[in-house]
């Protein structure tokens, strides 16, 4: 992994000097927001990689009150009988309009031997405890198993069934590629609909499940997360960059820039953003990490993003280049440049990158965007030149005119992920159908309306991604909320 780099400086020091506080309601809360709240929490923690993570640790984020509360988390490895105490929390003070100004607070977890069980508690100065069971990150020497599904945070029934499934199928960590939550990015959105999903408490088809205080979640942003940059409408928007805390390795440059698209708004509601945000913003939008044997890299592919950027390529290359020791090279970001729905279809910005996968070894690219699953044959993507343009969007995120990426296309169509296992090329999911709508049902049986390039196309359910990584070989399985397997492919070296 490129070294991530060291971004306390934002943090606050948690200061342990208690003060008397109150944990009811404060003036002017709004209701849904006391709905999700428990005891001392205003959300209950939750599992992250931390901004710049290292081998054997996570990090663990909640919200509270905005007072000082003598917050201190400790770590007992399993087999161990006492608890170790972890270094004191840091915060940041989220205090935009829309939500009760409130802290999110980070602490690192020392989880202990690779893969092994460990339990951990945050506790605050009045005696409230809250204590959760969750794995080490594992080893490159052990398998791992991840779940991917995004466009998932709409607050639907089928959002807290995917939940369940998810959690029912045990993965080591969570993959979102992106549109975690609807419909603006909102901090009083994650509120209803993303907390009380996935970090319900008790697993159940129609609560959701215990998922976020036990699985590492790690999140590529989607246009409904970040692509609304107006505080003046949304002053509690962009929230992605103050409620993940991902490492900070990634490219980024000047608002305004190719990479990063202005933030606008008031000089007060942009201060209170970039104060919650923290060198977060906007560093966060890109970044890679290891998890076992797999390098990871996960982008912003919003239209806002120039996919072009020569300093953005370079970065991918570099970044692919220095995986070169990771048995296993993933990629996630939202738009799908490969999707044979009619919706979105428009939308091939992201192609213009392919033969930096093709020549980094990728092996699986995760997208999101479109609501159901798709998955390619293996392959290899030579975009013709200066036909790749940045699409344009209306104000309400609806792509303008068409930007069809044109290029030679050439598909391994002997791959079949059962009896040939060993792919010429990249394969592409889309992995949509995580909990909104689904897009384009009527396509699942109509072949004749998919791309070339689509081998299946499952759109009548929602659905999740799950992957089991071995040494030299990997099998991905699509399942429906239900349980049922939808679609499975062995991958070797
Ligand atoms: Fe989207």
């Amino acid at each position: 992994m490129i070294a991530a780099r060291a971004s306390t400086a934002a943090w606050v020091l948690l200061s342990f000097t208690a003060l008397a506080c109150s944990h009811g309601a404060s003036p002017g809360a709004a209701g849904p927001e006391r709905a999700a709240r428990q005891g001392p929490f205003v959300v209950k923690p939750y599992l992250q990689f931390g901004e710049a993570p290292r081998a054997g640790e996570l990090a663990v984020v909640w919200h509270a009150d905005d007072v000082d509360a003598g917050w201190a988390v400790d770590v007992r490895p399993d087999g161990e009988s006492s608890w170790r105490p972890m270094e004191p929390p840091k915060f940041r003070r989220v205090a935009v309009a829309g939500v009760e100004p409130h802290r999110v607070y980070r602490a690192t977890l020392r989880a202990g031997a690779p893969g092994g069980r460990f339990a951990y508690r945050v506790r605050d100065g009045k005696g409230a405890d809250f204590e959760a069971e969750a794995l080490a990150p594992k080893s490159a020497s052990q398998p791992h198993r991840f779940a991917v599904f995004g466009d998932c945070g709409a607050g639907t029934p089928e959002e807290r069934r995917i939940a369940h499934r998810t959690f029912e199928e045990k993965p080591d960590f969570v993959m979102i590629p992106g549109d975690i939550i609807y419909d603006r990015g909102r901090a009083s959105e994650y509120r209803t609909r993303f907390w009380p999903a996935y970090n319900a408490d008790r697993p159940a088809p129609d609560a959701g499940a215990p998922l976020l205080r036990s699985t590492l979640f790690v999140a590529a942003a989607g246009n409904h997360d970040i692509a609304a940059r107006d505080l003046a409408k949304y002053p509690d928007g962009l929230a992605y960059f103050y409620y993940w805390c991902q490492p900070l390795n990634g490219p980024t440059g000047p608002e305004g820039g190719p990479l990063v698209a202005p933030v606008t708004g008031s000089p007060e509601q942009k201060k209170a953003f970039l104060d919650a945000a923290g060198e977060a913003f906007p560093r966060m939008a890109n970044f890679s990490f290891d998890y076992g044997n797999a390098h990871w890299i996960v982008l912003d592919a919003n239209a806002t993003v120039d996919w072009a950027d020569p300093a953005f390529r370079r970065w991918v290359e570099d970044d692919l280049a220095a995986a070169k020791d990771a048995r296993w090279r993933f990629v996630c970001y939202h738009q799908p440049g490969f999707n044979s729905s009619r919706s979105h279809f428009d939308e091939q910005h992201t192609r213009v990158l392919s033969p930096v996968f093709e020549a980094g070894k990728v092996d699986l690219v995760f997208n999101g965007h479109v609501h159901n699953y798709q998955r390619s044959y293996p392959l290899r993507f030579a975009p013709t030149p200066v036909q790749v343009e940045a699409p344009a969007f209306d104000e309400n995120g609806r792509m303008v005119p068409s930007h069809k990426s044109n290029g030679r296309l050439t598909l391994d169509r002997s791959f079949d992920g059962k009896d040939d296992t060993t792919p010429e090329g990249v394969i592409y999911i889309v992995t949509g159908a995580g909990g909104n709508r689904l897009y384009n049902p009527e396509q699942q049986d109509d072949p004749s309306s998919w791309q070339p390039f689509t081998v299946k196309h499952i759109s009548r359910v929602h659905s999740l991604t799950v992957v089991d990584v071995d040494d030299s070989k990997l099998t991905l399985r699509q399942v429906s909320a239900d349980g049922e397997e939808l679609d499975r492919i062995v991958v070797t070296k």
